[in-house]
């Protein structure tokens, strides 16, 4: 009897130390990364000779300011289908309609040139495109990889450093006021171009949206708790440390190549999968501000700004271990009780968010406080219902942390 209980207390034991190590896992990006100016050209090898592409941007940008022409002169003599109209926070019509253009011109390469939401919009037109069945059902999946076997293949030359779309499987489509992720392994760009020198013409608050999009990112897969990972631990400061230093410089001195190939590189790798691997994630931030850009419009990165520092005041005590080293380690934050290196790692960053020219709180985007019912219902809907790295974040949590937000 008691050579059993010694038995079960040791398997307890052994469980507990394994919620403590970093967790097995698998990592295969196969995004062929094609960084540095002036390399559009290069198209030419970069997309199969006999393609049939379709090249897909936004509202303009990429016309406005010259990388369009220059991505039809890199792909040449091939047939060439121009679809453009992809609007920030894609939806779901527009990019089916991109689905039928694709349909009945037999394209068989997908080009997207652009930020986030055209390199997402694209991957969504990926899948669709080759979907047999109601395309509107690849929006059910969550966090799941889609039930697909195919994809059209896609590239990317991204024009917005920020969202990490153009080296990594995921999407993100907004239908009937919500915003969906669309993930599969099948949707990885076969190649990302990542010319610096195409994100000069970005407007400021883009380019600050970027540096706080990439900044959450990392610390949607940091701020958990401690699995003994130093390897992605100390890439994930590193990558905070650059932002918090390339982001301002960026601002100031747009066009410095350093700093913005710097920029550049920090959000892609935010969001590859490296610093992901094995270790508990959260992404609580991102669905709590997902309902908030699908209900109110504000853009993903603001909600995220407004979002972190509340919830994080809200999880003092299941992020306080990693919170601290985070607080040591980027910040420089070492004396004071614990609570108190806390609430400054906070403050810093919703200082530095603020001092990137991103508002904080939820009262400066127009929002009211009796319109939190709204948010609260639209997670519920959503199945929003059990959020965090433990799943114990539920509807009462999500109120309190937007309550904070004010
Ligand atoms: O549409 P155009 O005219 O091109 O203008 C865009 C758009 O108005 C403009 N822009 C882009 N590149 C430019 C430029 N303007 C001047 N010069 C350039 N070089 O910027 C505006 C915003 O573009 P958008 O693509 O919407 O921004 P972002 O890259 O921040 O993407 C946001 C979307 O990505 C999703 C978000 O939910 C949102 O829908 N996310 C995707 C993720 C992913 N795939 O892994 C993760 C993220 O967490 C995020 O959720
Ligand atoms: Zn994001």
């Amino acid at each position: 009897h008691i050579y059993g209980c010694a038995q079960v207390r040791k398997i307890i034991t052994q469980l507990n130390q394994r919620e403590n190590e970093m967790q097995a896992f698998d990592y295969h990006n196969p995004t062929h990364i094609v960084f540095g100016p002036d390399r559009l050209a290069e198209l030419d090898n970069l997309v199969p000779q006999d393609a049939r592409v379709m090249v897909l941007y936004g509202g303009g940008s990429v016309k406005k300011y010259g990388t369009l022409d220059k991505v039809l002169a890199g792909l040449g003599e091939r047939h060439i289908t121009e679809f453009s109209g992809i609007e920030p926070n894609p939806r779901f019509e527009t990019l089916m309609r991109a689905v039928d253009r694709v349909r009945a011109d037999n394209i068989d390469f997908l080009l997207a040139v652009g930020g986030g939401s055209v390199m997402d919009g694209t991957k969504f037109v990926a899948a669709a495109a080759l979907y047999k069945g109601d395309e509107v059902e690849l929006l059910g999946h969550g966090f799941n990889p889609l039930p697909i076997e195919q994809a059209l293949p896609l590239a990317t030359v991204a024009t917005l450093p920020a969202t990490g779309s153009e080296m990594n499987m995921g999407a993100v489509v907004t239908h009937q006021g919500g915003k969906f992720p669309v993930m599969s392994p099948r949707l990885f760009p076969t190649f990302s171009m990542l010319d610096p020198t195409l994100t000069y013409s970005l407007p400021a608050v883009q380019v600050a949206n970027g540096v706080v999009d990439a900044f959450v990112h990392v610390l949607e897969q940091y701020a958990t708790y401690p699995v003994g990972a130093e390897v992605q631990d100390r890439t994930a400061e590193g990558i905070l440390k650059a932002l918090i230093e390339v982001g301002p410089k960026t601002l100031a001195t747009p066009d410095d190549y350093a700093a913005r190939a710097n920029l550049v590189w920090s959000a892609t790798c935010a969001l590859n999968g490296f610093i992901g691997v094995g270790v508990p994630q959260d992404w609580s931030t991102h669905m709590i501000g997902h309902e908030l850009t699908a209900i109110f419009g504000i853009d993903h990165a603001q909600t995220l700004a407004v979002v972190l520092p509340s919830l994080w005041q809200a999880r003092k005590a299941q992020k306080g271990a990693k919170l601290l080293q985070y607080a040591e380690r980027v910040w420089n934050i070492t004396e004071g009780s614990e609570d108190a290196r806390i609430d400054l790692a906070i403050s810093k960053t919703r200082a530095f968010f603020e001092s990137l020219g991103v508002k904080t709180r939820l009262s400066d985007y127009g929002v009211a406080f009796e319109q939190i019912d709204t948010v609260v219902n639209a997670l519920e809907s959503h199945g929003m219902v059990a959020l965090s790295e433990t799943g114990d974040l539920d509807l009462e949590v999500s109120r309190y942390i937007l309550e904070q937000a004010f």
